[in-house]
């Protein structure tokens, strides 16, 4: 048994295989804290979807590698529990390491107890991904452990991912690239990007449907991964900006487009910036009406049920992983 099996995740080998075959995505959604986790996890068991639990570098510098780890394990047994309680299914969950850039991070992962790492080589030459990915591979699947690799660059700036310019992933390319590697899945470039700027105005807010469509027909059946992929709901911008937040013109990717990427070969879509921008700005919203409030469980908890909310609206209207026991 694996020590991932032993903390009760699983890796993505079996979900991808269904996601492909039912036409609907699997949710790969960033946790920093506490709430974020509780929220990601209550919804996607009310919602029974599987969902991939994703850990970035910066949420290693922010909230420690260790006790993340045991915040993931937690949030597992709670939903074990809660399942019981309500009679719903216990739903796959896996840990998953977002954009890790050398062999030594992918590595730790793995021997913490992470099911799934990605190896983020996309800004290296293409030999030297393939390197490092095959590298990584190799070593993950002694362990049970499935890759994602990435071929093209987004565009975006984050704390720990940057990139003024965006190169769209060649499809010839993504072949020679998932055959050299031996990576389980790809994550790939075709207008995604991080953050909650995706487009500049005017520009038609459009991903790459049509690229996505050639690449497919490349690696027929082969999991693919859409990583900035926050449609940054203009209803939460609303609220941010009326609680005196500044954000200006931010657009996230189409919705349709994104469920018409699932129904495809599409099987992990990536969310982080929406999460974000709904706690912030709900919790913008309280600590504005209410200026004398300074217990954090007033201002977290309804910051926390409003990011449920949008979990769960996501699996159902995007995704289309919920219900996933019966598909
Ligand atoms: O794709 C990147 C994620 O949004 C993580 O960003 O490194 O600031 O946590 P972060
Ligand atoms: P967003 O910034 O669009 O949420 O993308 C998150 C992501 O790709 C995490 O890896
Ligand atoms: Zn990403």
């Amino acid at each position: 048994m694996y020590l991932y099996q032993k903390f009760g995740f699983v890796n993505t080998k079996d979900l991808f295989k269904k996601a492909m075959k039912g036409g609907f995505a699997i949710p790969a959604y960033n946790f920093n804290n506490m709430e974020q986790l509780q929220a990601i996890v209550m919804a996607c068991l009310e919602t029974q979807s599987p969902v991939i639990l994703q850990v970035s570098r910066g949420a290693r510098d922010y909230a420690d590698k260790t006790l993340l780890i045991h915040m993931a394990q937690g949030a597992l047994d709670m939903m074990k529990r809660i399942a019981k309680e309500k009679k719903l299914k216990p739903i796959p969950l896996v840990l998953h390491l977002d954009h890790g850039d050398t062999f030594e991070l992918c590595k730790e992962a793995i021997q913490s107890g992470f099911s799934s790492v990605m190896i983020d080589g996309s800004a290296l030459p293409y030999k030297a991904n393939i390197a490092l990915t095959k590298r990584v591979v190799a070593y993950a699947h002694k362990f049970g452990v499935t890759v994602e690799g990435e071929l093209g660059v987004l565009a975006g700036v984050e704390e720990k991912v940057h990139s003024d310019v965006s190169h769209y992933t060649d499809p010839a390319q993504a072949k020679d690239f998932i055959k050299k590697t031996g990576v389980d899945s790809l994550a790939i470039s075709i207008g995604t990007s991080h953050g909650a700027y995706k487009f500049k105005p005017g520009v038609k807010p459009e991903i790459r449907l049509d690229l996505l469509r050639k690449i497919a027909e490349m690696i027929p059946n082969f999991p693919i991964v859409l990583h900035g992929s926050s449609s940054v709901p203009q209803n939460a911008v609303k609220e941010f900006n009326n609680a005196g937040g500044v954000m200006q013109q931010a657009i996230g990717i189409d919705e349709k487009q994104l469920r018409s990427a699932a129904r495809s070969v599409v099987c992990k879509i990536n969310v982080d910036t929406d999460g974000r921008l709904v706690m912030t700005a709900r919790v913008r919203k309280i600590l504005n009406e209410d200026k004398k409030m300074f217990d954090p469980r007033k201002y977290l908890g309804p910051a926390r049920d409003a990011l449920k909310e949008m979990y769960k609206r996501k699996n159902i209207e995007v995704f289309g992983s919920n219900g996933y026991f019966r598909k």
